[in-house]
This record gives C-alpha cells, structure tokens and sequence, in this order.
C-alpha cells in the first residue's frame, strides 16, 4: 500500500504520519494500541490527575504493559506538564515522567514505548528527566514563541495544536491555519500539526504547511476502538453541532470541551470563597474521568474539538488510519492536476 514517508515515520519507526494523541486523565491503552496495529503512533494518557503520585506511576507502569501485550508496534506516552496558575508544577507529572523512563529500562517495552508527549507547560523539567532515556521526546505547544523555546531545549519534534483543538488549549488563541506554517519556519525539528483534522484533507494541508504528520483527538474519541471508554461519549462527540463547543477554565488554563452540567458546576465551585486548589483539581479529576468511564455526559467534564461538529459516524481504527493517508495521497494527486501552464 502506498505511503507517505517523512521524518516522523524515519524517527518513530511507523508506517504512516498519524498520531492519535494523550487523552486523559482516564486510559487510553486499546485505543492507542489499535492505532498503532492500524500503522500510525498511539498514545497513552495518564490515568488521572489527584492520584497520589507513587501510586499513579505504579498504575501507568500497568497501562504500558498492557500496551505492550496489546501491540509489537511503536507507541507513546503522553504527560502533561503544565503548572496550576501559582506556577507549581503538578507533582503527578515528575512521577509520571520517571514512571516513563523506567519503564524504558526494560528491552521488552523499549521495543514499543519509543516516544513520550509532553503538554500544557514547558518541557524544561520533563526534558532534564528525558533526554537520557532513548525516548523520542515530543513537545506540543500552542505558538511559534512556544515552539521555539522547546527546540532549544532540545525536544525531538514539536506537536504545533491550534486554537481550535480539543481539551487543554491556549490562553492566547492561534488557529492551526496560522499556527502550522508559523512553526514549520521557526524550527529544524519535525513538526505534527495538531487541532481540527478529521480526515486525508487534513493531512493533506498539513503537509502542505510543512509538518511531518497530524496528530487527532477527538477523532479517534469517535472510533469503534476505545472500549476502555463508555460508549456514550464517542456518541455525544458524534452528536455534536458546530459551534456547539465552549472554552471553561480547566487545570492548567482554558480548555476545549463541550457544555455539561458538570463545567456549570466547576464554575459554581471556583467562585466559592474558600475552595482549595486541591478540591478544584480533584473535582475535575472526577467529572472527566466520570464522563470518560461511565459515560456521565451530563455531570462529567467532556473535552471535545471543534472538528466535533463535523464528525457524524464512529471510525474504525484499523480503516482509518491508513484511509486518511490515501486520502491525502488522492488528494495531493488531484492537486497536482490543477497545474497548468
Ligand atoms: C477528551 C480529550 C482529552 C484530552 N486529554 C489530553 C491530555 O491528557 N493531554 C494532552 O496533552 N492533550 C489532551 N487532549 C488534547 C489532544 O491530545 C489533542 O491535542 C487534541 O485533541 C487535538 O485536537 P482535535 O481534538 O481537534 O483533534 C485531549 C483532548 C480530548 C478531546
């Protein structure tokens, strides 16, 4: 089958450009393992944000086994790494990091944990805890500033997620249309273009910008192949309309997510006198993973992207992925046709 070969395929040892990308704060191991049998690179999300941290890593340590016996193929991690608005980094995070080079200490894993995401702050302290462990590290950031400052820090490749993406987005918003060819220009480093793609079209631009690969999220929500979710999240994402999507003050800053009794909640708690950053956290800890688990669409915190609103059927994860790129190779083809002299 035809394909498209760029540096992310070289350096990750994939067959395609696609990359399905962290989605927590539940679990994401079929999902991830699905997408990279299907020949893209899958990611695993962390499980949770208030777990005591020891435990935490012990339980994502059980995540990338699982993985493992799931796939022979490469996959990856994802951390986010951002800091709550006193500047404190979450403790979670150095603990799910560490969890993650460990785990590559084993030859077993090492074979299919090639690469770890990290998101929502800067990669400063992660990168020290990385840059040792043969782990391809990948940086997603929401500006050229941004992206700039993670290429100097010496990160592998750079997730460039615009404005529109769903879940943690970006206090200054930067749509992928400007986004995409701003970062390609700033930095050497292989760039994924991140936020609204749902198809070959997609990828299509994205090249076209310059990036090596897309990465999608809420498409792969939508998908026949993450059972380790309730199934009623995938169909509230298909039902979805345009423009339906809300911005609400998440963990690490403004994220992308669609209305629920549950962010209506949030925002009755955050302007309570007295609340504690514990008790936020632990309340958006809960209404994510309730919606993500069990399905609450009402009272849990559903994050979701604007693409949402034109997704209108469930994909199959092993059709999709090499789908998207003939269609960006049927696409780039008929482009080519429209030259004339
Ligand atoms: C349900 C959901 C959960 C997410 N959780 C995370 C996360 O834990 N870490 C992260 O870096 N990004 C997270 N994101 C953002 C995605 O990784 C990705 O950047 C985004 O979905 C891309 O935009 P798209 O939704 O338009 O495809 C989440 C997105 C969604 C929809």
């Amino acid at each position: 089958m035809a394909t498209l070969h760029t540096r992310f395929t070289a350096m990750l040892g994939v067959r395609h450009p696609v990359m399905q990308e962290g989605l927590g704060p539940y679990k994401t191991v079929h999902l991830a393992a699905a997408v990279s049998n299907a020949g893209g690179l899958g990611t695993v999300s962390i499980p949770g944000i208030s777990e005591d941290p020891i435990a935490g890593a012990a339980k994502l340590r059980t995540y990338i086994e699982e993985a493992c016996a799931l796939t022979d193929f490469p996959f990856a991690v994802n951390v986010p790494v951002g800091a709550d608005k006193h500047g404190h980094v979450l403790p979670f995070s150095a603990a799910y990091v560490s969890a993650v080079v460990d785990a590559v200490k084993d030859r077993e894993i090492a074979k299919r944990l090639r690469a770890i995401t990290t998101s929502a702050g800067p990669p400063s302290a992660a990168r020290r805890l990385i840059e040792n462990s043969g782990l391809i590290h990948i940086h997603k950031v929401g500006s050229t500033r941004q992206a700039i400052r993670a290429a100097q820090e010496g990160v592998d490749m750079i997730i460039a997620s615009g404005y529109e993406a769903g879940g943690h987005t970006h206090a200054r918003p930067v749509h992928t249309f400007v986004l995409g060819p701003s970062v390609t220009e700033a930095v050497a480093c292989p760039v994924i273009l991140a936020g609204g793609v749902r198809d070959g079209r997609g990828l299509a631009a994205a090249l076209a910008f310059g990036a090596e690969a897309v990465a999608l999220g809420t498409r792969f929500v939508a998908s026949h192949d993450n059972p380790d979710w309730h199934p009623a999240y995938a169909a509230r994402v298909v039902a979805a309309k345009e423009g339906e999507d809300i911005v609400f003050q998440a963990l690490y800053g403004p994220s992308r997510a669609l209305p629920s009794a549950g962010i209506d909640e949030l925002a009755l708690l955050e302007a309570r006198a007295g609340v504690t950053e514990d008790e936020l956290t632990q309340f958006k800890d809960l209404r994510l993973i309730a919606a993500q688990r069990d399905g609450d669409i009402e009272g849990g915190i559903l994050p979701c992207g604007q693409i949402a609103g034109a997704i209108n059927d469930l994909i199959h994860v092993a059709e999709f992925v090499p789908g998207i790129v003939r269609e960006a190779l049927a696409v780039l083809e008929q482009l080519r046709r429209l030259h004339a002299d």
